[in-house]
């Protein structure tokens, strides 16, 4: 092994999925600065003309529905970097829009990319992980894995399912050494808006009535969220926090932004059904 070989094996490793935009792209950035070597990971490597710049970083195909794409994103790491340190699960996208809305075939869809997406990156990076008697997965949930979303009650069931499934592993994985952590966003500006699946038209009249005065009584009440002194959303802060968990001892979940801490603090500090109502008090339109 010459000099450089050397120097790159005795780095840390991040393998980090979508990393095409927002937080993902950030957070290559930000473990790059701190002198990691990385494997960023995107469906479209060929659009990529920034990240392949950037000295260690290795940026590899992988979409997280095709796990030829992912074995193959991890085999060319491996034999890059030697080994996978950190595992960050960044990969999914959201949607707005009633349950009945959605179609049985855009649910599948949306469980396939925001929950069995990160389950089969889990399988092919887990092993690498006990072999090596230790590794972090930081997994990135959202606010509406805390409070489920009303207008986006299938995104939030993914996230509540990521989630959970994050949850029994940090604990069923702490005796290997493996640690588990979520970061839990709020609303930040990213390509997140552009890519959500939008199905508030879809149905009779009186379903996307329905589902039009509870979008406009969300976006009235989204104002009451930023409580005044409350900083405005920098997606850098996400991408801290994710290098957060993987480098210092933090908790299992981790909310990001002013909007999802004070929405968990709410949540914490009061019964369940209180909340609840609360929360429909602010949110709903008027009952007809
Ligand atoms: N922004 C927010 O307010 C917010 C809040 C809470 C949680 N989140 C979560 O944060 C994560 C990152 O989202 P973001 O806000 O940074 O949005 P973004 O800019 O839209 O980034 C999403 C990334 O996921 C990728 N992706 C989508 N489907 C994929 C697949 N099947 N395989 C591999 N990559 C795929 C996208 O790639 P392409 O370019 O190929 O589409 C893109 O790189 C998501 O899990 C999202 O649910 C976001």
């Amino acid at each position: 092994m010459n000099k450089i070989e050397k120097q790159i094996v005795m780095r840390k490793t991040v393998l980090i999925t979508g990393c095409s935009s927002g937080f993902g792209k950030l957070a290559v950035k930000k473990f790059n600065k701190k002198g990691w070597n990385v494997i960023a990971t995107m469906r479209s490597p060929e659009k990529e003309t920034e990240l392949i710049r950037l000295d260690n970083v290795i940026v590899e195909k992988l979409d997280v529905t095709d796990v030829d794409t992912i074995q193959s994103a991890v085999k060319n790491g491996i034999s890059k970097f030697g080994t996978i340190d950190v595992l960050v699960n960044n990969a999914g996208y959201g949607g707005y829009g009633l349950f009945e809305q959605y179609s049985d075939r855009e649910i599948r869809s949306m469980y396939e990319t925001n929950v069995f997406g990160p389950m089969n990156v889990m399988h092919e990076v887990l092993p690498i992980m006990r072999e090596q008697k230790g590794g972090t997965i930081v997994n990135i949930a959202s606010l509406v894995g805390v409070f489920a979303t009303p207008n986006a009650a299938v995104y939030s069931s993914t996230k509540f399912a990521f989630k959970g499934l994050s949850e029994a592993m940090a604990l069923e994985l702490k005796p290997l050494n493996i640690k588990v952590h979520t970061v839990c966003p709020g609303g930040f500006e990213t390509n997140f808006n552009m890519a959500a699946n939008i199905n508030f038209q879809k149905g009779d009249d009186r379903l996307v009535k329905h589902a039009e005065a509870l979008a406009s009584s969300l976006d009235e009440a989204r104002k009451n969220f930023s409580q005044p002194g409350m900083p405005k959303p920098n997606s850098q802060e996400v991408a801290d926090l994710i290098y957060q968990c993987a480098t210092e001892e933090m908790p299992v979940h981790n909310m990001a932004g002013a909007d999802a801490k004070w929405i968990e603090q709410l949540r914490s500090s009061m019964p369940d059904q209180e909340f609840l109502d609360k929360m429909g008090e602010m949110l709903l339109p008027p009952s007809k």
